[in-house]
């Protein structure tokens, strides 16, 4: 059966850049797929992160991602660190993969490049992101467009590894949303929204009221030519609230922006139509909240299913590069 792996990392709050760029595809995805989605835990611990606050951050995660449909019935939800594969299997690829392949990830560019004191995790985290997709033979990984160049890595390792050691891994391909790959910052229309940048006006979390959401999409940035039409190199924050809206009711954003004349009506039926987007997630969270035990039982059959999963792969790795096994 063909199989799905995406993973969240649980740095922060969870905002409506995770929701459109990738719980969304998720959620459909379950249905069809064999799906699995990992809340990456040991990704969290590249930057500084308060022990107290990471471990409630994952608890959240994982309430966030039964509250937005994902049905433990039908697909696997585990975290990270349940699963002792995924650093066994980063190191075999760690030995596989270059110095300069992981200098040239955008992301530790942007984060960390250059100083001394950024740590080594920060690094090589593109690829225990590739040993997270590789120990389950994914087929497709739904994520959204900043994960492009971290796909490309863990394709171009599989690929490494299976002409070095013999085939043993599956290559995964990218499932990339057409629309809504890239939610951008309301108050910063040039960069995306970010759990890791503190900008509260610009994001819009998935657990934000009603009334912040309104507040929130109405004082977004837009432009000052009052010209209604999608844009995005010219009229970024345009064109992001015609995305959004494109998000909410299935039409492109050119259509979206054909129905309107001024970016105060768009904005006051964006914000109706993502109060209804996420109210579903808020009433299944109340929910969830009364009810630990039920989280924390689905993680444990999740850790137990995945690590079914990872132990044959990461055995049948570990093999082929030549370690000898227990039963020798
Ligand atoms: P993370 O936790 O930053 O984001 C989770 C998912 O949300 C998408 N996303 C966005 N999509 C659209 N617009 C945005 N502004 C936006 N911000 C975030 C991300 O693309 C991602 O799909 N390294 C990954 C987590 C990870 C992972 C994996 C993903 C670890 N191992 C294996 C897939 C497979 C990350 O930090 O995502």
């Amino acid at each position: 059966m063909y199989r799905v792996f995406s993973g969240v990392k649980p740095s922060g709050d969870f905002h409506l850049g995770n929701y459109v760029g990738a719980f969304r595809q998720w959620v459909a995805d379950q249905r069809e797929h064999d799906a699995i989605y990992c809340v990456v835990d040991l990704h969290a611990l590249t930057e500084e992160i308060d022990p107290a606050y990471l471990r409630e951050k994952t608890y959240e995660a994982a309430v966030n991602l039964l509250s937005v449909g994902l049905d433990p019935e039908i697909c696997t939800i585990f975290a990270q660190s349940h699963v002792p594969e995924h650093p066994r299997l980063t190191w075999l690829l760690e030995c596989t993969a270059t110095m300069g392949e992981l200098r040239r990830m955008t992301q530790f560019k942007a984060k960390g490049y250059g100083q001394e004191t950024v740590r080594v995790g920060l690094f090589t985290y593109p690829v225990l992101m590739a040993a997270d997709i590789l120990l389950y033979e994914a087929d497709r990984v739904p994520v959204g467009d900043d994960q492009r160049q971290h796909l490309e890595l863990a394709r171009e390792l599989a690929q490494r590894f299976n002409s070095r050691y013999g085939q043993t891994f599956t290559v995964p391909q990218a499932a990339v949303p057409t629309v809504g790959a890239r939610v951008m910052d309301l108050q910063h229309p040039e960069r995306k929204m970010s759990k890791s940048v503190d900008s509260p006006l610009g994001t819009i979390y998935v657990a934000d009221e009603p009334a912040e959401i309104e507040r929130k999409v109405k004082k977004a940035v837009t432009d000052t030519d009052g010209e209604m039409r999608y844009a995005p190199e010219e009229k970024q924050g345009l064109a992001n609230l015609l995305e959004l809206m494109a998000v909410a009711t299935g039409e492109t954003p050119d259509e979206v922006a054909a129905r309107y004349t001024r970016y105060g009506d768009l904005k006051q039926e964006l914000a109706a139509a993502l109060v209804e987007l996420l109210r579903p997630m808020r009433e299944r969270r109340a929910e969830l909240v009364k009810d630990p035990a039920t989280v924390h039982q689905v993680l444990r059959a999740g850790a137990a299913r995945a690590h079914e999963i990872a132990a044959a792969t990461y055995e049948r790795a570990a093999a082929a590069v030549g370690l000898l096994g227990l039963g020798c």
